[in-house]
């Protein structure tokens, strides 16, 4: 699809459509803490974590990020665990090891300075068009587009498009348009002003209209058809994994933690021991008994019944069932090392990043233990 598919985009004043829309983001802008300045490391961390997180979830992570590493080079400098740390409960965790890569590459390749163009800033890891079109628009003036799934509805409604936003391709179109309608004097404004209208007003569902400072301009709402864009196509459907899962303390008092795998989901953080369960035959209880005996050499016993855990990813559905569990012998030195598990004070603990679900799971042990005693 090209420039003139998108029946409407000749009929925008665009002039007078970017007035509206920056003076209203020039009053009405919520003050974050990545508005505070124009680094393009500060802008690249926030956009990568606003990337599937909301902001009000982003601000605290944001904060305590710049805290513990206030500029790239000291980002760059920081041991893995410690940036796991940082980003345990946003999700999506390849977004930060992506980020630490890449940012090693700008301290060794471009002095520590984010590249400024479209070519070398698309090349760095984990740095797709949106956050590409992101920091060269915020951080560094320039006229790029920045489309994400916010901007695709704002735009969609705008300009009456009826492309289905879920399918790859579909970025392209509201690229176009964008370079288009953006203004080349203030295209961090304009930029940011799509994505506060996403956010405040343009919002899925119903948006407010009313309240809206381009509705003169906008297409879907001079047709009443807001609440039926964007077009979005869901046709994925996530898979069910069950898993059995024991909060294992040992005589000391100590949890006994593990670290996951190098590569996959959630791919070196830490979890309690747990395993997938593949047969109804057995119990669950002894179903994880035999598990961790088979992989780990002993047999804990299983006590209380703690929870059931869900936790959605994009793609899959964990439900756990937790439990607790004491463990009395000790597992083989060159197996603890070999199968990356630890013992570790309720203290220590803090140290190392947890996935959610298991943040949920130690929280509803430490709610059980509170109710016995
Ligand atoms: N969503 C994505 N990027 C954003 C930004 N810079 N400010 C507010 N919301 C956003």
């Amino acid at each position: 699809m090209k420039n003139h598919d998108i029946q409407h985009l000749s009929k925008i004043d665009s002039i007078s459509f970017r007035n509206d829309l920056i003076s209203w983001f020039e009053k009405e802008q919520r003050d974050l803490p990545w508005r505070k300045d124009q680094d393009p490391y500060k802008v690249w961390v926030s956009e990568i974590m606003l990337q599937q997180t909301r902001v009000e979830t982003v601000i605290p992570y944001f904060n305590r990020f710049i805290d513990w590493f206030p500029t790239l080079e000291e980002f760059a400098e920081a041991d893995e665990e410690r940036i796991l740390k940082a980003w345990e409960g946003l999700g999506y965790y390849s977004r930060v090891r992506n980020l630490h890569s890449a940012v090693k590459e700008v301290q060794e390749t471009y002095n520590g300075v984010v590249p400024d163009t479209p070519a070398e800033i698309s090349k760095l890891k984990g740095v797709g068009p949106y956050t590409a079109g992101a920091i060269l628009s915020i951080a560094y003036g320039k006229a790029e587009p920045a489309v994400d799934g916010n901007v695709m509805r704002v735009l969609s409604r705008i300009l009456l498009i009826k492309e289905d936003i879920a399918k790859p391709k579909t970025r392209k179109i509201f690229e176009d348009a964008i370079r288009e309608l953006i203004d080349p004097a203030k295209p961090s404004f304009f930029n940011q002003a799509l994505m506060e209208l996403g956010a405040l007003i343009c919002t899925p569902g119903v948006p407010a209209c009313l309240l809206c400072p381009v509705r003169e301009h906008c297409f879907a709402f001079q047709e009443g058809v807001q609440a039926e864009l964007p077009v979005k196509n869901q046709t994925r459907k996530s898979r069910d994994v069950q898993l059995v899962a024991a909060i294992i303390t040992n005589e000391k008092d100590e949890f006994l933690i593990h670290k996951r795998a190098a590569k996959g989901l959630l791919a070196n953080l830490w979890e309690f021991p747990n395993f997938e369960i593949h047969t109804q035959l057995l119990p669950k209880r002894s179903f994880f008994q035999e598990q961790f005996e088979a992989d780990f050499g002993v047999k804990p016993s299983v006590g209380e019944f703690i929870a059931k855990i869900d936790h959605v990813f994009s793609h899959l559905v964990w439900n756990v069932d937790t439990f607790s569990g004491k463990l009395a012998p000790l597992i083989d030195k060159d197996v603890m090392e070999s199968s990356k598990l630890r013992w570790v004070s309720e203290k220590e603990m803090e140290d190392y990043a947890f996935p959610v679900s298991h943040q949920k799971m130690f929280a509803a042990y430490k709610s059980g233990t509170k109710r016995l005693l």
